[in-house]
């Protein structure tokens, strides 16, 4: 085992959390949720999305959220998802300067989430490249584990988006488990063939992974064992892709916490303070959250943290 002393968190609560909602969240709300989880000190964070409103009408105010984050954060902690050349270019005017691409494996799942072949998206992605080439990039990589409309997921398709985006210089990279069909087995098998793979090319991986058949915590450890550090989560557990059948939350960025502190593994973000943001998004802003570390388990959650700040400590 090869279990990192640090974890980093990408917390995607405003992002993937958000798309999922059908009624309209205010966008005092979503701005206020993004702030209260940078101040929370998450390592980086997909505050919005630059899609269509036709895909999905929730995001239609990406611009404002970016504008009200602006002179509250570094805004080398703000990522904004984009689909296309297109939301590439309005996250450029509106001032992000890290776009989250999205590229599904499935064919199947990427004509449904962005209407196109995953060759077509890596076609508009150079586009991007040539483009804006400021922007940082990071490849989401949809459905890594398996997907809602063809099953099963050969690794090849996964290496082909992947060699892609290297040949573009692209080495900040997330695979997602978008409709929470891993195992920790198969997480342990697919993400250590791909960093052997890919040893010498100084890959950040990064893991995304829906909670939907309760699995999450067990594939997080899964990618633990392999030093796998970077994690995103949403506070509350929210989340869940419109256009994947059966996506539902993904790792709640608190009961991550807990279980790093638990392990005694560092963090930067204060769990106290998710907990808060999850309550207010419950009690203020209305939206049922599914985590399992709350106020009630606040005295174990305390003992955690002291924990994880022993551990952090240098021995003398
Ligand atoms: N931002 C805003 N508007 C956009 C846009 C973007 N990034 N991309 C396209 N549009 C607009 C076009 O201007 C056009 O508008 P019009 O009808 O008023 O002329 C319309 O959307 C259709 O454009 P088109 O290029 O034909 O897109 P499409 O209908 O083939 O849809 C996507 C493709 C990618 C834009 C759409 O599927 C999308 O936004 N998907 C995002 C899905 C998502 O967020 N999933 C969850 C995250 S994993
Ligand atoms: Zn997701």
């Amino acid at each position: 085992m090869n279990i990192p002393e640090e974890i980093r968190i990408v917390e995607i609560g405003p992002r993937d959390g958000f798309q999922s909602i059908k009624t309209w969240l205010p966008t005092e709300h979503k701005t206020a949720i993004v702030k209260m989880l940078l101040s929370a000190g998450v390592d980086s964070m997909e505050a919005t999305s630059f899609i269509s409103p036709k895909a999905i009408e929730q995001m239609k105010d990406a611009s404002e959220v970016v504008e009200s984050v602006k002179g509250h954060a570094d805004m080398d902690r703000i990522y904004a998802l984009v689909p296309n050349a297109k939301g590439a270019e309005r996250a450029h005017e509106a001032g992000v300067g890290r776009i989250a691409v999205v590229i599904s494996a499935s064919e199947a799942h990427n004509l449904n989430n962005v209407r196109r072949t995953p060759e077509e998206s890596l076609q508009e992605l150079k586009i991007i490249r040539r483009e804006f080439p400021s922007l940082k990039v990071k490849l989401s990589l949809g459905t890594a584990f398996g997907c809602p409309f063809q099953g099963e997921v050969a690794d090849s398709k996964l290496i082909f988006l992947i060699d892609g985006v290297l040949d573009l210089g692209i080495t900040d990279i997330a695979l997602c488990d978008t409709v929470g069909v891993a195992d920790p087995l198969q997480v342990i098998r697919r993400v250590g063939l791909l960093q052997r793979r890919y040893a010498a090319q100084d890959v950040d991986w990064g893991m995304h992974l829906h909670n939907t058949r309760g699995l999450a915590a067990a594939n997080t450890f899964a990618a633990l064992t392999l030093g796998i550090n970077k994690f995103e989560t949403a506070v509350g557990g929210l989340g869940g892709c419109p256009f994947a059948p059966g996506s539902s939350g993904n790792m709640a960025t608190e009961d991550l916490l807990f279980m790093a502190a638990r392990m005694g593994l560092a963090s930067k973000a204060d769990i106290g303070s998710v907990i808060r943001t999850a309550e207010y998004i419950r009690d203020v802003v209305g939206l049922p959250i599914d985590s399992k570390i709350n106020t009630q388990t606040r005295d174990t959650v305390t003992a955690a943290q002291g924990r994880a700040d022993q551990a952090r400590r240098p021995s003398s």
